[in-house]
């Protein structure tokens, strides 16, 4: 289905902005440390950042100065509704289809630093690989990362991390902390387990009784089924 859209207005703008501010006040309110802008996978201000996606021509696009400019005025509008040492981490796609380029992600991490962030997350997908725009380049993302942000910024990476040396060898390329997805789905106690070293869990695809053993519900089973070779009746393929 073809849906139009249109560009926001400035106002519109500033509102979306003041909303992430808002929402990051009522978790402190709540009693949360911190929390993590969602700046990755396509979402809103992704679609800032890429430069398929954001083809403006005021202030909030351009060149990249411009198109981080709604990440900026999120992030001021955070700090503007919570205390100091409220933690503020920043989740991006290092690369994005909608025009996230690897060069330019490093570049704004480092911007990011100047803003004040105090956590970034890469979501690598697949964390033992290089970029996938840059093939003359064997370095991992996360090294990547490390190399171009110096020790001055905790770092997080995720994608495809599944056991304990996994989890090692991302933090060995310069991660602080590393994110899980799937296999903390597929075994629940995997944050506690996995400091052992013969902790070895099996891979996908998995039962759908072995799932509702680890405490997923039957509609999460079948979202799950969505995701290729996951569950065993579910779609195919790796
Ligand atoms: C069921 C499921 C739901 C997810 N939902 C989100 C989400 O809402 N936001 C997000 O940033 N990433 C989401 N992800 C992506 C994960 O955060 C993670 O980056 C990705 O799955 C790769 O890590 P993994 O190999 O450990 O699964 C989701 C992943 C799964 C499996």
């Amino acid at each position: 289905m073809e849906e139009e859209c249109r560009g926001l207005s400035d106002s519109e703008i500033h509102e979306l902005a003041m909303s992430f501010g808002e929402a990051a006040g009522r978790c402190e309110k709540a009693g949360f440390d911190g929390i993590e802008v969602h700046g990755a996978h396509g979402y809103l201000i992704c679609q800032f950042l890429g430069t398929r996606t954001n083809r403006r021509e005021d202030r909030w696009g351009g060149d990249l100065q411009g198109r981080s400019l709604f990440l900026r005025e999120v992030l001021r509008e955070i700090r503007n509704r919570t205390s100091e040492g409220f933690l503020v981490c920043v989740r991006i796609s290092p690369e994005h289809d909608v025009g996230v380029t690897m060069s330019e992600s490093l570049e704004l991490s480092t911007m990011m630093v100047d803003w004040d962030v105090d956590m970034i997350h890469i979501s690598c997908w697949d964390a033992f690989t290089g970029a996938q725009g840059d093939p003359g380049d064997s370095r991992t993302i996360t090294r990547r990362f490390r190399e171009e942000l110096g020790e001055e910024v905790p770092l997080i990476s995720t994608g495809s991390i599944w056991d304990g040396s996994d989890a090692q060898f991302v933090m060995d390329e310069g991660a602080d902390l590393v994110g899980v997805a799937r296999v903390a789905i597929a075994y629940s106690d995997w944050a506690s387990e996995v400091e052992d070293d013969g902790y070895a869990p099996e891979r996908p695809p998995f039962t759908p009784e072995h799932l509702i053993e680890q405490g997923l519900s039957p509609t999460f089973v079948d979202y799950m089924r969505r995701w290729k070779g996951f569950v065993t009746d579910g779609r195919q393929g790796t």
